[in-house]
């Protein structure tokens, strides 16, 4: 497979060194040179998951990796499924948290985890990711214990919540921890900064797990074929997934598998107030407002990172990009989505919810809904407890952390403070 960085045409590189590497120069995401659409989609959606999903990435990486090694990736990362749930009001639920760290960053973590893994060439590598939730539980359990790998990673401090700091924060061993002062663009920017420092990148063999690293993403196209290979046959040509929206990779992950050839008929971008994009579908206008805290807080992001790959791939294909559905929830919609939903007795998070409701809002008559639900609702139980009056049970990896202290080390958001941790 080659990729190119989409900022620079002319830095291109194999799979395995956009693994290795994670961001090409001036920050620039790296995006496959080609996405040859399968041939036999009607068959492969007859396979089952990991089956499927390797040969998948295996037609994405082409010669590069033999068949037989990524078989053995897949079957590593993907040891868990995803159900989907035909809800009582005809929509689908795509549960995407039924891996180790109950959200749907499992598969990308665990296949990126794999990957590298195998590709490294350097003696150290140092992960340094920025989480707004989710994504620090997933790398920190898909790398912990693996020898050589030192995980550094950034959280906005009070901005997740307490189940999920303690899902990722209580590990110890080669996975440290940082409650930044700010929120996740300053985290995430703050990433950025340390890949644009050459020093720093050679010293500690810097890579990134977030979903700028492609090894990820290729991992989540597979489960939207999972979606359809699960949906009755006539109904698949009519699916509309609803995504919930953050950073913009499981969306961008829902295009390549469309560009691959899976008949999804269209998609909707699902976010909560941090709404750049439906604003920018609607107006034409790039403007992101300072980020906002919401109920569905692993979204909250004005400056999504993956936004260039969307619209590499829309210009690439043809797509215009005003045939991309979506939409914002307000916190107050959020919690009656979440009230509704348990009315059709689906037990559902903030996150899933938004999605939910814009499907309700956009889907046509002749049209079948199916939203993703990328975390287990215990995973937000301090809201949805309060929002719904229940008491979620929490399921046995929960109940595990959130017994464990913290171990977590705290900063400002200052560059020069983090360099200074990550070389001492
Ligand atoms: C639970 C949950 N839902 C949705 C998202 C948004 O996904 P993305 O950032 O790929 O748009 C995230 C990202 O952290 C998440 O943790």
């Amino acid at each position: 497979m080659n990729l190119y960085n989409i900022k620079d045409k002319s830095e291109q590189v194999s799979f395995a060194q956009a693994v290795r590497q994670g961001l090409g120069r001036e920050q620039g995401l790296f995006f496959p040179e080609a996405i040859v659409p399968l041939t036999d989609v009607d068959a492969l959606l007859a396979l089952p998951l990991a089956e499927r999903s390797a040969r998948i990435i295996s037609h994405l990486l082409g010669d590069e990796v033999p068949a037989s090694k990524v078989s053995e990736l897949i079957d590593a990362a993907f040891t868990f499924p995803a159900p989907l749930v035909k809800l009582k009001d005809g929509t689908y639920a795509l549960e995407l948290f039924h891996g180790p760290t109950l959200a749907f960053k499992d598969f990308g973590g665990r296949f990126m985890a794999q990957c590298l893994a195998t590709f490294r060439t350097n003696d150290k590598i140092t992960i340094l990711t920025a989480t707004s939730g989710d994504t620090g539980a997933a790398v920190a359990h898909a790398f912990y214990g693996l020898e050589g790998i030192e995980v550094v990673i950034l959280y906005p401090k009070g901005k997740i919540s307490p189940l999920q700091e303690a899902l990722f924060c209580t590990l110890g061993g080669n996975i440290r921890t940082i409650a930044i002062d700010g929120d996740f663009d300053a985290c995430q920017a703050l990433v950025k900064d340390a890949f644009d420092d050459e020093a720093l990148k050679q010293a500690i063999g810097l890579n990134s797990a977030n979903s700028i690293n492609i090894s990820r993403l290729l991992a989540q196209v597979c489960y939207y074929f999972e979606a359809l290979a699960q949906l009755p046959r006539s109904e698949r040509h009519k699916a509309v997934i609803s995504v919930p929206s953050g950073n913009f990779g499981n969306l961008t992950a829902g295009l390549i598998a469309k560009a691959l050839g899976l008949p999804v008929k269209r998609f909707i971008a699902a976010t909560n107030a941090n709404d750049t994009v439906p604003r920018y579908l609607k107006t034409g206008q790039w403007e992101p407002h300072q980020t906002v805290a919401t109920l569905s807080n692993a979204m909250d992001v004005s400056r999504p990172n993956n936004w260039p790959r969307v619209e590499e791939l829309c210009r690439r294909e043809g797509w215009a990009l005003e045939t991309l559905g979506s939409g914002m929830r307000s916190d107050a919609q959020t919690r009656d989505a979440l009230k509704r939903l348990h009315q059709l007795d689906y037990l559902c998070e903030p996150h899933g919810a938004i999605a939910w409701d814009l499907l309700g809002e956009q889907l046509a008559e002749d049209e079948v809904g199916v939203f993703l639900c990328t975390a287990h609702p215990a995973k937000f139980k301090e809201s949805v407890d309060e929002i719904l009056g229940l008491d979620v049970p929490l399921p046995a990896p929960l109940a595990k952390h959130a017994a464990l202290p913290l171990l977590s080390h705290n900063l400002p958001a200052d560059f020069g403070r983090l360099k200074a941790f990550l070389l001492g």
